[in-house]
This record gives structure tokens, C-alpha cells and sequence, in this order.
């Protein structure tokens, strides 16, 4: 970051002026510094939903919405679409370099080694209902997790900071691989040390006591770009909401089990389940295409085109993109023709020629093609939003560590305007009407 010495903000208040400093970033995107305005003016600035206010600097995770551009530590996320892993990307999101060999085989081996629960963890699983949504299950067992790890809630150097990715990482497909034996009560798959990240994930989830599940090689490499293409998104609800609790000094554990929570919204990471209801409701013939994008239209209808639209990207989001291509290219393949990827179709035709869309700058986000794909390759659809938790979680931790190395004891708390009753007297019960 840079502070423009040229270029400063005159704010007029009255007969007063005051000078902002404006800091540009790597990008050149600019922003008003107004660290001292209210100790200076006595104002706060108001910005409901955040959609004017940084509230960091980030080296993290590049996106520029007009021009629908997304790069990880620099890396335009197309270019992730052939060679690297989920592994790989996990790294250079939060270490911000891409892994060495001798590193990635390290980490790697990492993430083997640790992908076991601790069998006292096993049994927290019977707690919950059978219906109980794997998305809760998710949040409570990485919380729980803490408890098994106490060495990790202070993370003093590197080498802990990376022991504690490595374990959350690899287990968080374990606890989802539970979750989602546990909903449909079969046993336990334990993980299989010989597998890779995505395949071993595959694993636990599909294989059984007596028959082992072999991960297809189109499913491996669908599988690791769906969670290459979730793993960071700069300053998103759930990752804004990691960085939130960890400014309070709660253990990365503690704030990526926040995260999960705040994840699971249907505007956020759950639209993806919404996507594929969505579809399903105009397959089973309730209603055409063109009578669900009417009702989107409709304000009254509280019915939105899910998969559709973005705070951020005003063009197309460049995971849609890619994953459109990967859905014509894979499902063929995986599932033959797919009814519901025609609607899909069919629907981003008729939106992306419509009036209403087009003003509002509406386009395909990043969960309007994945749970198709999901869906082909097997995965339920209660699953979906776990799965976006698992690409994700890189980048929670990326920017938990990234706040606690820049802004360490600097707890996160916005301000706001009060607009309710003004001083007035508590009224004893024996008085009131
Ligand atoms: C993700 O932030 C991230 O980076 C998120 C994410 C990530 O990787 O972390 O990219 C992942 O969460 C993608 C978004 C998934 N959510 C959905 O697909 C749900 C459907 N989309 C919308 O609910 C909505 O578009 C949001 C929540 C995504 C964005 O909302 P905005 O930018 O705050 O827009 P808005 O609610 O202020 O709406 C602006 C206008 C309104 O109409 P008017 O009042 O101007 O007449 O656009 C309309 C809205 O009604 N609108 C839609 C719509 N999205 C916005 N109308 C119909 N269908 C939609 N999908």
C-alpha cells in the first residue's frame, strides 16, 4: 500500500475542511483513508452491507468485478484450470507462494498424516440426529476439534501456524465424509494414508466396509478445480466474518467454524443447494424458465434467480465461466445429458437477455454451475455448501493469519448511527398501561 502524497480528500464540514489521505493499492485501486475521522470531525462514516469499505489491506486475493478478473497471490485463477491441485493452491494461498517440491511433498504428507480424528471425536457424531444439517455438524466438530488440539489455540511461530492449517485442512474432509455417512447410517470409512487429498475425500465418503471406491480421474480433476475455484474470495461474508472473530484473539479453530456458520446462508455459500432446488422445481414441470425468471423479476415474489448475481462482480464471474465449460465438457461423460444443465442453459439465455438483469448487472456467479457438477459427480445435494467449505477453508485460514501477522490485538468493531428512543425513564410493571 501505498499513501498517494499527491493526492489527498478535502472533506468540507461546515466552515471546516479537513485533508484524508488516499491509499492506493498494488492494483491501483484507491481508497480514503478515514482512520481519524471521527477523532477529528466527531462524524462516522455509514455504509450498510460494507459495499464501499475496505476494511483491510490484503495480499491475498486480487478481484476486479467490471472486468470479471480473479487472481490468487497474483495467479489469474485460468490458469488453474489444468496441472495444480487443491493442495497446491491451498499453499500458495496462505504461505503466498507456490510450494516448492520439497515443500509440497512435505505438506502433502501432512495432510496424510493428520486426516485421522481422534476416535473421542467419533462418538460426538452420535449426538446428532440422523436429519441434522451437515453444514452444523461441520461448524460444531471444528470447534470440537480444538478441544483435541489445545497446543494449537496459541500459534506462536510458523511451524505451529502450519501444523494447524495442515490438521484443519485435512480433516475438515473427514468430519464432512462423517457427516454425511452419519445422515444415511453407514459406517465410518477411515481415511486411506495411500490417496491423495481429493481422492482419499471421495473415499470416506463412498467407499464401504466390504468395497472400496476408486475416484475416476474425470471426478478427481472436476472435484479439485471446484475447490480451487472456492478457495478464496477476498473480503466475502464468511471470510470477512473469520477475520472478524479472529481480531478478538479466538483461535483460528474457533473462527473458521464461524465461518463455516456464516457460509451456510442461502445468499453465500448456500445458494449452490438453492441453485439445484431451483432447477429441480422447473424440471419436475412446476414451471418453465421462462415463467421462474418472471418471478425473479417480481419484487413481491421473494423468489431470486439463485446462482445469479454478485456484491462484487458487475460482468461474469470468472468461476462461472470456467465451470460452465467444465459442466459441457464433463457431464456428457459422468452423467450423459443432464436435463437440468439445458435449464441452466436456458436460463442464463433468457436472463442474460433480459432488460432487468442486464440493468442491474446481473450475471452467473461461481453457484450457478457448481452444483451440477456436484451433482454428476455424486455428491447429495445437502453436501454442496460443506464442499464450498472445504475449497474455502485455505482461504479462511490465509486471511486469519493474515490479520493476526498485520493487525494482531486490533479487535474488529464498526460503529453505527442509533435511531432509537432518545432518554426516557424505566416504568414499574405495577404502572404500565
Ligand atoms: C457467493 O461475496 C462473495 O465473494 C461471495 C462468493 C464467494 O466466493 O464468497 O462469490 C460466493 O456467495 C456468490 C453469491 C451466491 N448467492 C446467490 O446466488 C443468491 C442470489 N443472488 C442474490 O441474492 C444477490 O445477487 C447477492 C446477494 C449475491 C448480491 O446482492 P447485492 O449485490 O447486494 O444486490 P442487491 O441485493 O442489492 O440487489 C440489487 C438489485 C435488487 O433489485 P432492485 O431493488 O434494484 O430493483 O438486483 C436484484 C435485487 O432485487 N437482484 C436480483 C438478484 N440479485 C439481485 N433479482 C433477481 N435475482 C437475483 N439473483
Amino acid at each position: 500500500m501505498s499513501e498517494s502524497k499527491a493526492e489527498q480528500a478535502t472533506l468540507i464540514l461546515g466552515d471546516s475542511q479537513y485533508q484524508l489521505p488516499i491509499v492506493e493499492g498494488s492494483e491501483h485501486e484507491r481508497a480514503i483513508d478515514i482512520r481519524t475521522l471521527r477523532d477529528r470531525t466527531g462524524y462516522i462514516t455509514l455504509d450498510p452491507g460494507y459495499g464501499n469499505s475496505g476494511s483491510c489491506e490484503s495480499a491475498i486475493t486480487f478481484i476486479d468485478g467490471e472486468q470479471g478478473i480473479l487472481r490468487y497471490r497474483g495467479i489469474p485463477i485460468e490458469q488453474f484450470a489444468g496441472s495444480p491441485t487443491f493442495t497446491d493452491v491451498a499453499w500458495l494461498l496462505i504461505f503466498g507462494e507456490l510450494p516448492t517440491p520439497a515443500e509440497y511433498e512435505e505438506f502433502s504428507a501432512d495432510l496424510t498424516r493428520f486426516a485421522n480424528l481422534d476416535e473421542g471425536m467419533k462418538h460426538q457424531f452420535e449426538g446428532f440426529p440422523r436429519t441434522a444439517p451437515p453444514m452444523a455438524i461441520l461448524s460444531a466438530m471444528i470447534n470440537a476439534l480444538s478441544c483435541f488440539h489445545p497446543e494449537l489455540h496459541e500459534l506462536e511461530d510458523l511451524t505451529q501456524f502450519r501444523h494447524a492449517a495442515a490438521r484443519l485442512i485435512s480433516k475438515i474432509r473427514t468430519i464432512a465424509a462423517y457427516a454425511f455417512r452419519k445422515s444415511r447410517g453407514l459406517p465410518y470409512i477411515y481415511p486411506d494414508p495411500s490417496l491423495k487429498y481429493v481422492p482419499n475425500f471421495m473415499h470416506m465418503m463412498f467407499s464401504q466396509p466390504y468395497k472400496q471406491y476408486i475416484c475416476p480421474q474425470l471426478v478427481r480433476e472436476a472435484l479439485n478445480l471446484i475447490l480451487i475455484l472456492h478457495a478464496d474470495h477476498e473480503q466475502n461474508c464468511s471470510t470477512s466474518t473469520v477475520r472478524m472473530v479472529g481480531s478478538s484473539g479466538a483461535n483460528l479453530f474457533a473462527s473458521c467454524a464461524a465461518g463455516v456458520c456464516a457460509l451456510w446462508g442461502p445468499l453465500h455459500g448456500g445458494a449452490n443447494v438453492e441453485v439445484l432446488t431451483m432447477l429441480e422445481q422447473i424440471h419436475a414441470g412446476n414451471m418453465t424458465p421462462e415463467e421462474y425468471v418472471k418471478l425473479a423479476k417480481d419484487k413481491d415474489s421473494k423468489v431470486r434467480l439463485m446462482g445469479f448475481g454478485h456484491r462484487v462482480y458487475k460482468n461474469f464471474d470468472p468461476r462461472a465461466r470456467m465451470l460452465a465449460s467444465v459442466a459441457e465438457r464433463l457431464l456428457p461423460q459422468l452423467s450423459g445429458d443432464d436435463p437440468l444443465l439445458e435449464i441452466a442453459r436456458r436460463l442464463e439465455e433468457i436472463a442474460l437477455s433480459d432488460p432487468y438483469f442486464i440493468e442491474r448487472k446481473l450475471y452467473p456467479n461461481v453457484d450457478f454451475y457448481s452444483g451440477i457438477i456436484l451433482r454428476a459427480i455424486g455428491i447429495p445435494t445437502n453436501m454442496f455448501t460443506v464442499i464450498f467449505a472445504i475449497g474455502r477453508l485455505p482461504g479462511w485460514i490465509a486471511h486469519w493469519w493474515e490479520h493476526d501477522q498485520t493487525q494482531r490485538n486490533k479487535i474488529a468493531r464498526p460503529r453505527q448511527i442509533y435511531v432509537g428512543e432518545t432518554l426516557r425513564d424505566y416504568v414499574p410493571k405495577e404502572r404500565r398501561g
